[in-house]
């Protein structure tokens, strides 16, 4: 075996960590999941959950990715703890799953990129999201898009990946506030202000009851169906529950404070999301958009045809999706980083091999969300409400009840904190954090298997 890659400065494996969590999650799935599951109430439950239950299980993963330098399966065995490669597994499973769609999804966003040079979409971007998004037109960007990720992993941590996202932060900030500051101007975006950033907290409410019989538990109240959505988008937006911020933790060499990389990494992609919100709610109020029926489309359908009605609209457009697929980019890459490191810390194979063996196989799992929106629907859904949750409470467990000591010894190295905060950490992963995310698992499930809830599976 060769000697592994580290990053080249801690810089780096911040950016690179940023650049992972910052992508489709933010300024696509963010904003109208929010505007569909009751705006500024789904807003203050993420971002508790982002603060209270990311990052802590952010924590967990980069315990075990710098305390074994490995990959997210081998990881655990390094460890001590053979049995738990099933927790790397499921990981490894649930980045596969969401890769394939999420490649659909950075197709279109290809696709807008060369829209907005050509003002294609400029007509009627309603009809012209409706022709790209499925059929063909749609397994051919997803090819496309699946080909670019393969390229760039391909190449390796440093070349690749350190430098491809070095770039996007800084002008991802930059064009998210101006057209911020510019749907602000618009007439009758007022009221998404207070739709998305005014929590009416008497909405906050979740009632448990029992029944005689299966499934023994109900919960009522408008969390009940908040809860599943914007814990797991938490966990997606942070690239939590797959591996990802173990195998980037696993190319850390040195001691650094695990808890300021963290806090930074959570800070700035909940900027994002919610600097995309502002850029997205009040577009879609502008339009006089029912907020939540946008779905999957509010960024191609809303967002875009705003771009008709403004000067140098092609210029904006342009530069808007491009760094909306460098976003997408960057966190693609390190959803099939997590597996193509597997794949050479264990077996004689080239890293470009391995690389686009897994993309050919990712984008035959994608084919049917690229055929049809209803499937990418369903394995978002399916992403959300089972392995996402299911993932985290793995990582957790083990970290809290496994682990434990040994955990907290290797998350205080390189910060200068007392056992305190250890004992801290520690506790609030074996309990509260624990629960939390059990609780979301269960709702999501009950959800799952409630029957069809036409708030679940949004129209298109
Ligand atoms: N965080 C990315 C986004 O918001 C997507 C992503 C990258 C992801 N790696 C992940 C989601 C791992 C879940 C797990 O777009």
């Amino acid at each position: 075996m060769s000697e592994r890659e580290t990053w080249a400065t801690r810089a780096g494996f911040i950016l690179a960590a940023v650049g992972s969590a910052v992508g489709l999650g933010n300024i696509w799935q963010f904003p109208f999941k929010t505007a569909q599951y009751g705006g500024a109430t789904f807003l203050v439950v993420y971002l508790v959950a982002a603060f209270g239950i990311g990052l802590p299980a952010m924590l967990s993963e980069f315990v075990i990715g710098r305390k074994s330098n490995l990959n997210t399966i081998s990881a655990f065995e390094r460890l001590g703890y053979r049995q738990w490669r099933a927790a790397g597994i499921v990981g490894l499973l649930t980045g596969f799953w969401i890769l394939s769609y999420y490649s659909v999804v950075g197709g279109w966003v290809l696709r807008y990129v060369g829209g907005s040079v050509t003002g294609a979409y400029f007509g009627d971007a309603g009809a012209y999201f409706g022709t790209i998004s499925a059929g063909l037109p749609a397994v051919a960007l997803h090819a496309v898009f699946m080909a670019l990720v393969v390229g760039i992993v391909a190449f390796g941590i440093e070349d690749g990946i350190e430098k491809a996202t070095k770039l996007m932060v800084p002008s991802i900030l930059v064009i998210l506030v101006a057209l911020a500051v510019w749907a602000f101007t618009l007439p009758g975006s007022g009221p998404g202000y207070a739709y998305f950033l005014s929590p009416d907290l008497s909405q906050l409410r979740l009632t448990v009851g029992t029944t005689g019989s299966f499934p023994w538990v109900t919960f009522g109240g408008p969390l009940a169906e908040i809860i599943p959505f914007a814990v797991s988008q938490a966990f997606f937006s942070l690239s939590l529950g797959m591996g990802a911020m173990i195998t980037y933790a696993s190319y850390i060499d040195g001691d650094e404070s695990l808890f300021g990389d963290s806090v930074t990494i959570v800070v700035f992609n909940s900027l994002i999301g919610i600097l995309a919100g502002l850029v997205v709610i009040p577009l879609l109020f502008a339009q006089g958009a029912e907020p939540g029926a946008g779905g999957a489309g509010a960024l191609f359908v809303s967002v875009a045809s705003a771009f008709a009605t403004i000067p140098f609209g092609r210029v904006v457009g342009f530069v808007f999706f491009l760094v909306v697929l460098v976003a997408a980019l960057s966190s693609a890459i390190s959803l099939l980083e997590v597996v193509v490191s597997y794949a050479v810390d264990n077996y004689a194979v080239s890293r470009p091999q391995v690389a686009a063996g897994l993309g050919a196989a990712i984008f035959v799992l994608g084919l049917p969300s690229a055929w049809d929106t209803a499937w990418l629907t369903w394995f978002d859904t399916l992403a959300y409400q089972l392995f996402l949750p299911l993932s985290v409470l793995g990582i957790l467990v083990f970290t809290g009840w496994v682990f434990g000591r040994a955990a907290v010894d290797e998350l205080l190295r390189g910060t200068g904190f007392g056992g305190g905060m250890g004992a801290l950490w520690l506790w609030t992963v074996r309990t509260v954090v624990l629960l939390g995310v059990l609780l979301t698992l269960v709702l999501g499930l009950i959800t799952l298997f409630g029957g069809p809830d036409p708030a679940i599976v949004p129209p298109l």
